[in-house]
C-alpha cells in the first residue's frame, strides 16, 4: 500500500520535526486528518504546546483542538513515524553564511528513525542543492538505507508570512517537489489533504528549493531599491511616499516601500543564494547590493536622527529619543534579526539616551538577543521620537501623541511614513 493510503488509514504517521513558526502549524493541520507526533528539542516549549500554548504566539489553543497528535521531545517517538516533514530553523552564522548546523542535526535525528520505505521531506529554506547534496549523505550513512530505493524524499518550501491571517499555509498554493514520480505524486497527494487551493508540483528538489530562495531574495532587491530612492529623495527634499503613491497609479508598477528588512526570511535567505553561487564562480551583484542597502538602513535612519537632532539646535550628547517598535516587522512579537536594534546601537554610540517601546516584544528576549529592553512607560521630553515598525495600535496615534512625549522642539521621526500628511507642529522625517 502506498504511503499516502497508510496514513489515510491511520496505518502509518507524520511526524513533523522542530515546532517553530512554519512546523506548528503544519502538524497541527495534519493531526486533524491524519496521526502525527510532533518534535522540538527544546522542552520547555514542548511543555507550553502540551498545554495548547503556541510558544511563537500566532495560532490560538482552539488551533490543537479535534488533533491526533503526539508532541514530545523524545526522538524515540519518531520511530513510529513513515513520514517526516523537518522545519527547523536554517539561520545565518555571524559572517552572513549558511548555518545549516540545525537542520543537518534534524537530519540526524531523523536518520536514526529511519525505516525501509519511509519517506522525508523538508520545509526548511536551503540553496538549490541543500537537500540531496547535504541532507541525503547523512540519511543513507546513518539509516544504512539506500536514497530512492529504500526511502524518499522531497523538498516543499513554506510560505507563511508571521502576522499576517490571510496567506496561511492552508489557504495558499503549495510548491511540492520529490527525488522521483511516484515520490512527487505521494508528497503532492499528502499535502493536498491540507492546502484548500492545491499544490504546484515542481520537476526536481533542485528547482522547489530555487523556487523558494527567489521569493524572497526578490522581495529583498525590491525592498532595496525602494530604500535607495528614499536615500536619493531625501537628498532632493522629495517625499518617497509620494513619489510612490504617484508612480503606483501605473498598472505594472510594483508596489513595495523603503523600510528595515530583518527577521530569518528576507534578510537571510539571499545569502544562502549568495553562497551557493559563489561554489559555482559567480559572484553575485545585484543580490550582493540589495542586501547592502538592506542592511544599511537601521545605520541610515540613526543618522538622519542625528542631523535632525542639530537641524533644530539641540545637543546630541544626552539627547532622548524614543523607538517605537523594535519587532523584526509589523505586528508579530518575533525580534530576531530585526535591523531596528542596529538604529538603537547605532543611536546610543553617538551619546543619545534611548527608550524602546513596543506593543508586543519580550523585554527578556531584547535584553537577551541585543543587550537593551523596554521601557515600560515612555516618560515624555523626547528631542526626537522614531516610529520604526507600522505596528497595528500605532496607526490611530495622533500628533498630539507625540507632542505630549516630546520636549521643546520635538521630531517625529516616520520610518514607514505612517502620519504623512498628519503631523504639522513636530518637525517631520520619513523614509
Ligand atoms: N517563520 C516564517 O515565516 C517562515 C516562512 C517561510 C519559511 N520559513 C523557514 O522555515 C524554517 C523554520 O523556520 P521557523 O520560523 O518555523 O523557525 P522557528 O525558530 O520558529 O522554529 C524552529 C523550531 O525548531 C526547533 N528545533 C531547532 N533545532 C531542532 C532540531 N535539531 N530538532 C528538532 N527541533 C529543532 C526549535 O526548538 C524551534 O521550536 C526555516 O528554514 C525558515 O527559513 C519560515
Amino acid at each position: 500500500m502506498a504511503i499516502y493510503e497508510k496514513l489515510l488509514k491511520k496505518e502509518a504517521s507524520i511526524s513533523v520535526i522542530g515546532l517553530g513558526y512554519v512546523g506548528l502549524p503544519i502538524a497541527l493541520e495534519f493531526a486533524r486528518k491524519l496521526k502525527v507526533v510532533g518534535f522540538d528539542i527544546k522542552p520547555d516549549r514542548v511543555e507550553m504546546m502540551k498545554n495548547h500554548i503556541d510558544p511563537s504566539g500566532e495560532l490560538p489553543a482552539e488551533a490543537f483542538q479535534n488533533t491526533d497528535i503526539l508532541i514530545t521531545a523524545d526522538p524515540d517517538d519518531l520511530r513510529s513515524c513513515s513520514f517526516h516533514i523537518v522545519a527547523v530553523p536554517t539561520p545565518v552564522d555571524k559572517h552572513n553564511l549558511p548555518d545549516l548546523q540545525p537542520l543537518l542535526a534534524a537530519t540526524k535525528t531523523v536518520a536514526q528513525a529511519l525505516k525501509k520505505g519511509d519517506y522525508v521531506v523538508y520545509e526548511s529554506t536551503v540553496y538549490p542543492g541543500a537537500t540531496e547534496e547535504d541532507c541525503v549523505p547523512i540519511l543513507e550513512k546513518l539509516s544504512g538505507l539506500k536514497f530512492s530505493e529504500d526511502f524518499k524524499v522531497g523538498f516543499s518550501p513554506e510560505r507563511i508570512n508571521p502576522g499576517d491571517q490571510e496567506h496561511t499555509l492552508t489557504s495558499v498554493v503549495k510548491i511540492v517537489s520529490g527525488c522521483d514520480d511516484e515520490s512527487l505524486e505521494q508528497i503532492a497527494k499528502i499535502y493536498e489533504l491540507i492546502v484548500k487551493p492545491g499544490v504546484h508540483r515542481a520537476p526536481t528538489i533542485r528547482v522547489a528549493e530555487a523556487a523558494k530562495i527567489i521569493e524572497n531574495a526578490q522581495r529583498d532587491i525590491n525592498i532595496a531599491f525602494m530604500n535607495e530612492l528614499s536615500i536619493i529623495f531625501g537628498r532632493m527634499n522629495i517625499n518617497t511616499y509620494d513619489v510612490l503613491e504617484a508612480a503606483g497609479t501605473k498598472w505594472n508598477f510594483l508596489k513595495f516601500y523603503p523600510g528595515l528588512v530583518g527577521g530569518h526570511c528576507i534578510g537571510v535567505d539571499p545569502y544562502y543564494l549568495t553562497y551557493k553561487a559563489a561554489e559555482y564562480r559567480y559572484h553575485t551583484k545585484v543580490i550582493n547590493a540589495g542586501r547592502y542597502v538592506n542592511d544599511s538602513m537601521g545605520f541610515y535612519v540613526a543618522k538622519q536622527c542625528v542631523k535632525q537632532l542639530i537641524r533644530v539646535g539641540k545637543n546630541v550628547l544626552n539627547s532622548k529619543v524614543l523607538v517605537m517598535g523594535a519587532t523584526f516587522k509589523e505586528n508579530v512579537r518575533d525580534i530576531r534579526n530585526s535591523r531596528v536594534a542596529d538604529l538603537v546601537i547605532e543611536l546610543k554610540q553617538y551619546g543619545i539616551l534611548v527608550d524602546i517601546s513596543d506593543p508586543y516584544a519580550s523585554h527578556e528576549e531584547l535584553m537577551h538577543e541585543y543587550g537593551f529592553g523596554l521601557t515600560t512607560i515612555p516618560d515624555g521630553n523626547y528631542d526626537a521620537i522614531i516610529v520604526a515598525v507600522n505596528h497595528k495600535p500605532y496607526a490611530d496615534l495622533t500628533e498630539e501623541y507625540f507632542k505630549s512625549l516630546s520636549a521643546a522642539k520635538g521630531i517625529l521621526i516616520d520610518v514607514k511614513g505612517i502620519f504623512r500628511n498628519k503631523i504639522h507642529e513636530l518637525k517631520y522625517w520619513s523614509l
